[in-house]
Protein backbone atom coordinates (compact mmCIF):
# COMPACT_ATOMS: atom_id res chain seq x y z
CA UNK A 1 0.00 0.00 0.00
CA UNK A 2 1.08 3.78 -0.97
CA UNK A 3 1.58 6.12 1.41
CA UNK A 4 2.29 9.91 0.94
CA UNK A 5 3.39 12.11 3.16
CA UNK A 6 3.71 16.28 2.61
CA UNK A 7 5.51 18.89 3.68
CA UNK A 8 3.55 20.49 6.20
CA UNK A 9 3.03 23.91 4.76
CA UNK A 10 0.80 25.80 7.82
CA UNK A 11 2.50 28.63 9.28
CA UNK A 12 4.69 27.50 12.02
CA UNK A 13 4.18 24.32 11.52
CA UNK A 14 7.42 22.39 12.04
CA UNK A 15 6.24 18.55 12.79
CA UNK A 16 6.27 15.96 10.49
CA UNK A 17 3.92 12.61 9.78
CA UNK A 18 6.64 10.07 9.74
CA UNK A 19 9.94 10.03 11.21
CA UNK A 20 12.70 7.71 9.70
CA UNK A 21 12.49 5.22 12.56
CA UNK A 22 8.94 4.64 11.94
CA UNK A 23 9.44 4.56 8.11
CA UNK A 24 11.59 2.04 8.45
CA UNK A 25 9.22 -0.08 10.16
CA UNK A 26 6.49 0.23 8.24
CA UNK A 27 8.06 -0.37 4.53
CA UNK A 28 8.99 -3.61 6.50
CA UNK A 29 5.55 -4.31 6.90
CA UNK A 30 4.84 -4.03 2.94
CA UNK A 31 4.28 -0.35 3.24
CA UNK A 32 5.19 2.19 0.17
CA UNK A 33 6.54 5.17 1.82
CA UNK A 34 6.50 8.42 -0.47
CA UNK A 35 8.16 11.22 1.24
CA UNK A 36 8.19 14.99 -0.62
CA UNK A 37 11.34 16.42 -0.37
CA UNK A 38 12.38 18.31 2.47
CA UNK A 39 9.31 16.91 4.60
CA UNK A 40 11.23 16.30 7.81
CA UNK A 41 13.75 19.09 7.77
CA UNK A 42 12.25 21.14 9.88
CA UNK A 43 12.35 18.57 12.29
CA UNK A 44 15.97 17.68 12.33
CA UNK A 45 15.16 14.64 9.82
CA UNK A 46 17.07 15.07 6.37
CA UNK A 47 15.77 12.81 3.48
CA UNK A 48 18.91 10.54 3.52
CA UNK A 49 17.61 9.42 6.64
CA UNK A 50 14.14 8.32 5.33
CA UNK A 51 15.68 7.21 2.28
CA UNK A 52 18.27 4.84 3.82
CA UNK A 53 14.94 3.97 6.21
CA UNK A 54 13.30 2.76 2.77
CA UNK A 55 10.89 5.74 1.75
CA UNK A 56 11.68 7.46 -1.97
CA UNK A 57 12.12 10.75 -1.67
CA UNK A 58 10.05 13.13 -4.80
CA UNK A 59 7.90 16.08 -5.36
CA UNK A 60 5.21 17.09 -4.13
CA UNK A 61 2.67 16.78 -6.97
CA UNK A 62 3.90 12.90 -7.18
CA UNK A 63 3.28 12.47 -2.81
CA UNK A 64 -0.10 13.88 -2.76
CA UNK A 65 -1.56 12.51 -6.45
CA UNK A 66 0.07 8.56 -6.16
CA UNK A 67 -0.75 7.39 -2.47
CA UNK A 68 -3.20 5.66 -1.34
CA UNK A 69 -3.37 6.84 2.10
CA UNK A 70 -2.18 10.48 2.68
CA UNK A 71 -0.70 10.86 6.23
CA UNK A 72 -0.07 14.67 7.73
CA UNK A 73 -0.65 16.87 10.82
CA UNK A 74 -2.94 19.49 9.59
CA UNK A 75 -5.18 19.63 7.10
CA UNK A 76 -4.17 20.18 3.93
CA UNK A 77 -5.40 23.24 2.43
CA UNK A 78 -7.52 24.10 -0.95
CA UNK A 79 -5.06 24.13 -2.87
CA UNK A 80 -3.53 20.20 -2.00
CA UNK A 81 -6.74 19.15 -2.16
CA UNK A 82 -7.22 19.79 -5.36
CA UNK A 83 -3.81 17.97 -6.01
CA UNK A 84 -5.31 14.97 -4.00
CA UNK A 85 -7.27 12.49 -6.40
CA UNK A 86 -11.01 11.87 -5.32
CA UNK A 87 -10.89 8.03 -3.19
CA UNK A 88 -7.58 8.35 -1.74
CA UNK A 89 -7.51 8.51 2.70
CA UNK A 90 -6.20 11.13 4.63
CA UNK A 91 -5.08 10.90 8.33
CA UNK A 92 -4.40 14.02 9.81
CA UNK A 93 -4.77 16.02 12.90
CA UNK A 94 -7.30 18.26 12.60
CA UNK A 95 -10.45 20.36 14.20
CA UNK A 96 -13.25 18.92 11.90
CA UNK A 97 -15.02 22.48 10.98
CA UNK A 98 -17.74 22.44 8.50
CA UNK A 99 -15.71 23.97 5.60
CA UNK A 100 -12.84 21.76 5.90
CA UNK A 101 -15.41 18.56 5.70
CA UNK A 102 -17.35 19.49 3.06
CA UNK A 103 -14.49 20.62 1.17
CA UNK A 104 -13.24 16.82 2.19
CA UNK A 105 -16.73 15.30 0.97
CA UNK A 106 -16.26 17.45 -2.34
CA UNK A 107 -13.01 16.15 -3.00
CA UNK A 108 -14.56 12.33 -1.80
CA UNK A 109 -11.53 11.94 0.47
CA UNK A 110 -12.28 8.99 3.39
CA UNK A 111 -10.94 11.61 6.06
CA UNK A 112 -9.72 10.64 9.54
CA UNK A 113 -9.27 13.33 12.31
CA UNK A 114 -7.27 11.96 14.74
CA UNK A 115 -8.91 14.81 17.16
CA UNK A 116 -11.85 12.78 17.25
CA UNK A 117 -9.94 9.58 18.59
CA UNK A 118 -11.91 8.23 21.39
CA UNK A 119 -9.78 8.06 24.76
CA UNK A 120 -10.05 4.34 25.74
CA UNK A 121 -7.52 1.65 26.12
CA UNK A 122 -7.65 -0.10 23.04
CA UNK A 123 -6.48 3.58 21.27
CA UNK A 124 -3.86 4.74 24.01
CA UNK A 125 -1.48 4.06 21.16
CA UNK A 126 -2.91 6.05 18.40
CA UNK A 127 -4.02 8.52 21.15
CA UNK A 128 -1.63 11.66 19.24
CA UNK A 129 -4.04 14.02 21.87
CA UNK A 130 -1.89 12.80 24.94
CA UNK A 131 1.32 12.46 23.20
CA UNK A 132 0.86 16.33 21.77
CA UNK A 133 -0.71 17.61 24.79
CA UNK A 134 2.45 16.13 26.95
CA UNK A 135 4.91 18.55 24.55
CA UNK A 136 3.26 21.06 25.13
CA UNK A 137 2.51 20.93 28.80
CA UNK A 138 6.29 20.74 29.48
CA UNK A 139 6.80 23.29 27.27
CA UNK A 140 4.51 25.47 28.83
CA UNK A 141 6.67 25.41 31.92
CA UNK A 142 10.09 26.48 29.73
CA UNK A 143 8.29 29.73 28.34
CA UNK A 144 7.54 30.31 31.86
CA UNK A 145 10.51 29.66 33.47
CA UNK A 146 12.33 32.17 30.85
CA UNK A 147 9.62 34.79 31.27
CA UNK A 148 10.04 34.79 34.66
CA UNK A 149 11.93 36.92 36.54
CA UNK A 150 13.35 34.77 39.25
CA UNK A 151 14.80 31.03 39.51
CA UNK A 152 12.20 28.05 40.15
CA UNK A 153 14.25 26.31 42.66
CA UNK A 154 14.94 27.12 46.32
CA UNK A 155 18.99 28.36 46.09
CA UNK A 156 20.88 28.63 49.41
CA UNK A 157 23.52 30.63 48.19
CA UNK A 158 26.87 33.17 50.19
CA UNK A 159 24.38 35.71 48.37
CA UNK A 160 21.23 34.69 50.42
CA UNK A 161 18.68 32.20 49.89
CA UNK A 162 16.59 32.29 46.93
CA UNK A 163 13.01 31.14 47.68
CA UNK A 164 11.93 28.48 45.20
CA UNK A 165 8.70 29.29 42.50
CA UNK A 166 5.57 28.36 43.50
CA UNK A 167 3.66 27.41 40.53
CA UNK A 168 -0.26 26.61 40.32
CA UNK A 169 -1.50 24.22 37.28
CA UNK A 170 -5.14 24.68 36.72
CA UNK A 171 -6.55 21.59 34.98
CA UNK A 172 -4.40 18.61 35.16
CA UNK A 173 -5.24 16.42 32.28
CA UNK A 174 -2.89 15.50 30.38
CA UNK A 175 -0.66 18.69 30.30
CA UNK A 176 -1.26 19.87 33.27
CA UNK A 177 0.11 16.68 34.88
CA UNK A 178 3.13 16.95 32.50
CA UNK A 179 3.20 21.08 33.64
CA UNK A 180 3.02 19.84 37.08
CA UNK A 181 6.03 17.10 36.12
CA UNK A 182 8.27 19.87 34.71
CA UNK A 183 7.74 22.30 37.50
CA UNK A 184 8.68 20.25 39.94
CA UNK A 185 11.59 19.04 37.88
CA UNK A 186 12.63 22.45 37.99
CA UNK A 187 12.03 22.70 41.92
CA UNK A 188 9.48 24.80 42.33
CA UNK A 189 5.97 24.56 44.67
CA UNK A 190 3.78 23.38 42.88
CA UNK A 191 -0.47 22.93 43.56
CA UNK A 192 -2.82 22.29 41.30
CA UNK A 193 -6.55 22.28 40.69
CA UNK A 194 -9.24 20.63 38.41
CA UNK A 195 -13.08 19.72 38.68
CA UNK A 196 -12.30 16.26 38.22
CA UNK A 197 -11.91 15.06 41.32
CA UNK A 198 -10.62 11.80 40.23
CA UNK A 199 -6.85 13.40 38.92
CA UNK A 200 -6.17 14.40 42.94
CA UNK A 201 -4.25 10.96 43.40
CA UNK A 202 -2.61 11.69 40.11
CA UNK A 203 -1.33 15.25 41.49
CA UNK A 204 -0.46 14.05 44.56
CA UNK A 205 1.79 11.05 43.25
CA UNK A 206 3.68 13.94 41.45
CA UNK A 207 4.28 15.63 44.66
CA UNK A 208 2.53 18.43 44.11
CA UNK A 209 -0.68 19.72 46.23
CA UNK A 210 -4.58 19.53 44.99
CA UNK A 211 -6.57 22.27 45.87
CA UNK A 212 -9.84 21.66 46.73
CA UNK A 213 -13.49 23.42 46.43
CA UNK A 214 -16.77 21.97 47.39
CA UNK A 215 -18.39 21.56 44.27
CA UNK A 216 -22.38 20.18 44.70
CA UNK A 217 -22.71 19.35 41.05
CA UNK A 218 -20.76 16.45 39.11
CA UNK A 219 -18.42 17.88 36.72
CA UNK A 220 -17.71 14.64 34.93
CA UNK A 221 -18.85 13.02 31.99
CA UNK A 222 -19.16 9.35 31.48
CA UNK A 223 -16.65 9.58 29.46
CA UNK A 224 -13.97 10.62 31.89
CA UNK A 225 -14.01 14.48 30.48
CA UNK A 226 -14.91 17.75 32.33
CA UNK A 227 -18.56 19.10 31.95
CA UNK A 228 -19.13 22.81 31.59
CA UNK A 229 -20.02 23.85 35.54
CA UNK A 230 -23.16 25.50 35.86
CA UNK A 231 -23.08 29.41 36.17
CA UNK A 232 -23.21 29.41 40.24
CA UNK A 233 -20.30 26.66 40.31
CA UNK A 234 -18.43 28.43 37.61
CA UNK A 235 -18.71 31.93 39.48
CA UNK A 236 -17.76 30.05 42.99
CA UNK A 237 -14.59 28.60 40.99
CA UNK A 238 -13.57 32.29 40.22
CA UNK A 239 -13.54 33.59 43.49
CA UNK A 240 -11.45 30.38 44.76
CA UNK A 241 -9.13 30.71 42.10
CA UNK A 242 -8.46 34.99 42.22
CA UNK A 243 -7.52 33.49 45.80
CA UNK A 244 -5.19 30.99 44.58
CA UNK A 245 -3.79 32.84 42.30
CA UNK A 246 -2.38 35.76 44.73
CA UNK A 247 0.12 33.42 46.13
CA UNK A 248 1.72 32.05 42.86
CA UNK A 249 4.45 33.13 40.75
CA UNK A 250 3.66 31.07 37.81
CA UNK A 251 -0.14 30.35 36.67
CA UNK A 252 -0.39 27.34 33.88
CA UNK A 253 -3.70 27.03 32.59
CA UNK A 254 -4.59 24.02 30.66
CA UNK A 255 -8.52 23.63 31.00
CA UNK A 256 -10.82 22.13 28.09
CA UNK A 257 -13.72 20.77 27.47
CA UNK A 258 -14.22 19.37 24.50
CA UNK A 259 -15.86 21.11 21.89
CA UNK A 260 -16.19 24.09 23.73
CA UNK A 261 -14.87 27.32 23.93
CA UNK A 262 -12.15 26.77 26.70
CA UNK A 263 -13.75 27.95 30.62
CA UNK A 264 -12.82 31.26 32.11
CA UNK A 265 -10.80 30.29 34.98
CA UNK A 266 -8.93 33.79 35.68
CA UNK A 267 -10.58 37.12 35.47
CA UNK A 268 -9.17 40.55 34.86
CA UNK A 269 -9.43 41.06 38.06
CA UNK A 270 -8.07 38.08 39.39
CA UNK A 271 -5.14 39.64 37.22
CA UNK A 272 -5.18 41.97 39.10
CA UNK A 273 -4.63 40.32 42.47
CA UNK A 274 -1.11 38.71 41.31
CA UNK A 275 1.95 40.06 42.60
CA UNK A 276 3.93 41.66 39.88
CA UNK A 277 6.44 39.65 37.88
CA UNK A 278 4.10 36.42 37.93
CA UNK A 279 3.15 34.74 34.55
CA UNK A 280 0.38 32.64 33.24
CA UNK A 281 1.02 30.94 30.67
CA UNK A 282 -2.43 30.11 28.70
CA UNK A 283 -2.34 26.69 26.96
CA UNK A 284 -6.28 27.03 26.32
CA UNK A 285 -5.79 30.06 23.87
CA UNK A 286 -5.70 28.19 20.98
CA UNK A 287 -9.91 27.84 22.42
CA UNK A 288 -10.47 31.01 23.48
CA UNK A 289 -7.94 31.13 26.69
CA UNK A 290 -8.70 30.25 30.43
CA UNK A 291 -7.25 33.66 31.27
CA UNK A 292 -10.14 36.72 30.56
CA UNK A 293 -7.00 39.08 29.36
CA UNK A 294 -4.89 36.06 27.10
CA UNK A 295 -4.47 37.43 23.82
CA UNK A 296 -3.67 33.83 21.15
CA UNK A 297 -0.84 34.03 19.87
CA UNK A 298 0.67 37.31 21.71
CA UNK A 299 2.59 37.79 24.75
CA UNK A 300 1.20 41.00 27.24
CA UNK A 301 1.88 42.43 30.18
CA UNK A 302 -0.94 43.62 32.67
CA UNK A 303 -0.37 44.95 36.01
CA UNK A 304 3.62 43.48 35.64
CA UNK A 305 1.99 40.12 34.91
CA UNK A 306 3.21 38.62 32.21
CA UNK A 307 0.52 36.66 30.34
CA UNK A 308 1.61 34.55 27.26
CA UNK A 309 -1.12 32.59 24.88
CA UNK A 310 1.41 30.23 23.01
CA UNK A 311 -0.20 28.69 20.25
CA UNK A 312 0.58 25.34 18.55
CA UNK A 313 3.46 24.62 21.15
CA UNK A 314 4.00 20.84 20.40
CA UNK A 315 5.80 22.45 16.44
CA UNK A 316 7.81 24.19 19.09
CA UNK A 317 9.26 20.58 20.05
CA UNK A 318 9.66 19.11 16.68
CA UNK A 319 11.70 16.42 17.24
CA UNK A 320 10.45 14.63 19.83
CA UNK A 321 6.65 15.58 18.93
CA UNK A 322 6.67 14.48 15.07
CA UNK A 323 8.39 11.28 16.73
CA UNK A 324 5.49 10.62 19.16
CA UNK A 325 3.28 11.75 16.21
CA UNK A 326 4.53 9.43 13.86
CA UNK A 327 4.42 6.29 16.64
CA UNK A 328 0.03 7.28 16.99
CA UNK A 329 0.12 7.30 13.30
CA UNK A 330 1.66 4.13 12.50
CA UNK A 331 -0.48 2.64 15.31
CA UNK A 332 -3.29 3.97 13.37
CA UNK A 333 -2.45 2.90 10.17
CA UNK A 334 -1.86 -0.43 11.68
CA UNK A 335 -5.56 -0.29 12.77
CA UNK A 336 -7.53 1.27 9.33
CA UNK A 337 -4.84 -0.94 7.25
CA UNK A 338 -5.81 -5.22 7.08
CA UNK A 339 -3.95 -6.99 4.09
CA UNK A 340 -2.45 -4.20 2.45
CA UNK A 341 -6.32 -2.78 2.13
CA UNK A 342 -8.12 0.10 3.73
CA UNK A 343 -10.86 -1.40 6.49
CA UNK A 344 -13.65 0.46 6.38
CA UNK A 345 -14.95 -1.19 9.51
CA UNK A 346 -17.97 1.36 11.09
CA UNK A 347 -19.13 -0.76 13.89
CA UNK A 348 -15.48 -0.87 15.53
CA UNK A 349 -15.28 2.73 17.37
CA UNK A 350 -11.99 4.08 16.38
CA UNK A 351 -12.96 3.68 12.91
CA UNK A 352 -16.36 5.18 13.41
CA UNK A 353 -15.30 7.89 15.77
CA UNK A 354 -12.58 9.35 13.22
CA UNK A 355 -13.94 8.47 9.46
CA UNK A 356 -15.48 12.39 9.12
CA UNK A 357 -16.00 11.77 5.35
CA UNK A 358 -16.34 9.15 2.77
CA UNK A 359 -17.97 8.11 -0.42
CA UNK A 360 -18.38 11.84 -0.83
CA UNK A 361 -20.26 12.27 2.49
CA UNK A 362 -19.57 13.92 5.29
CA UNK A 363 -20.29 11.39 8.64
CA UNK A 364 -19.85 14.20 11.72
CA UNK A 365 -20.93 17.28 11.99
P1 LIG B 1 -8.69 18.15 28.34
O1 LIG B 1 -7.57 18.69 27.52
O2 LIG B 1 -10.01 17.92 27.71
O3 LIG B 1 -8.90 19.10 29.60
C1 LIG B 1 -7.83 19.44 30.44
C2 LIG B 1 -8.27 19.43 31.87
O4 LIG B 1 -9.07 20.57 32.16
C3 LIG B 1 -9.12 18.23 32.28
O5 LIG B 1 -8.45 17.53 33.31
C4 LIG B 1 -10.43 18.85 32.75
O6 LIG B 1 -11.00 18.14 33.83
C5 LIG B 1 -9.98 20.22 33.17
N1 LIG B 1 -11.06 21.21 33.27
C6 LIG B 1 -12.12 21.42 32.45
N2 LIG B 1 -12.89 22.43 32.92
C7 LIG B 1 -12.28 22.90 34.03
C8 LIG B 1 -12.59 23.94 34.93
N3 LIG B 1 -13.69 24.70 34.82
N4 LIG B 1 -11.75 24.13 35.99
C9 LIG B 1 -10.64 23.36 36.14
N5 LIG B 1 -10.31 22.36 35.32
C10 LIG B 1 -11.11 22.14 34.28
O7 LIG B 1 -8.23 16.82 29.07
P2 LIG B 1 -7.31 15.64 28.56
O8 LIG B 1 -5.97 15.84 29.08
O9 LIG B 1 -7.46 15.51 27.08
O10 LIG B 1 -7.98 14.39 29.27
C11 LIG B 1 -9.39 14.17 29.16
C12 LIG B 1 -9.79 12.82 29.68
O11 LIG B 1 -9.24 11.77 28.88
C13 LIG B 1 -9.34 12.53 31.09
O12 LIG B 1 -10.37 11.85 31.76
C14 LIG B 1 -8.18 11.59 30.91
O13 LIG B 1 -7.97 10.77 32.03
C15 LIG B 1 -8.67 10.80 29.73
N6 LIG B 1 -7.59 10.13 29.03
C16 LIG B 1 -7.75 8.79 28.75
C17 LIG B 1 -6.79 8.09 28.10
C18 LIG B 1 -7.02 6.67 27.80
O14 LIG B 1 -7.44 5.91 28.60
N7 LIG B 1 -6.81 6.29 26.59
C19 LIG B 1 -5.54 8.75 27.67
C20 LIG B 1 -5.47 10.15 28.01
C21 LIG B 1 -6.49 10.83 28.66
Amino acid sequence: MRIGVPKEIAPNERRVALTPDVVGRLTKGGFEIFLERGAGSAAFFPDEAYTKAGASVGDRGSVLGHAEIILQVQAPNPESLTQIPEGTALVAFFQPGADLLRQLAQRRLTAFSLVLLPRITRAQPMDVLSSQATVAGYKAVLLAASAAGRVFPMLVTAAGTLSAARVLVLGAGVAGLQAIATARRLGAIVSAFDVRPAVKEQVQSLGATFLEMAIEEHAETAGGYAKELSEEAHKKELVFLAGAAKDADIVITTAAIPGKKAPILLTAGAVQGMKPGSVIVDLAAETGGNCELTQPGSEIVRNGVAILGPLNLPSTVPLHASQMYAKNVAAFLGHIVQDGKLRLDFEDQIIRDTCVTHAGEVRKS
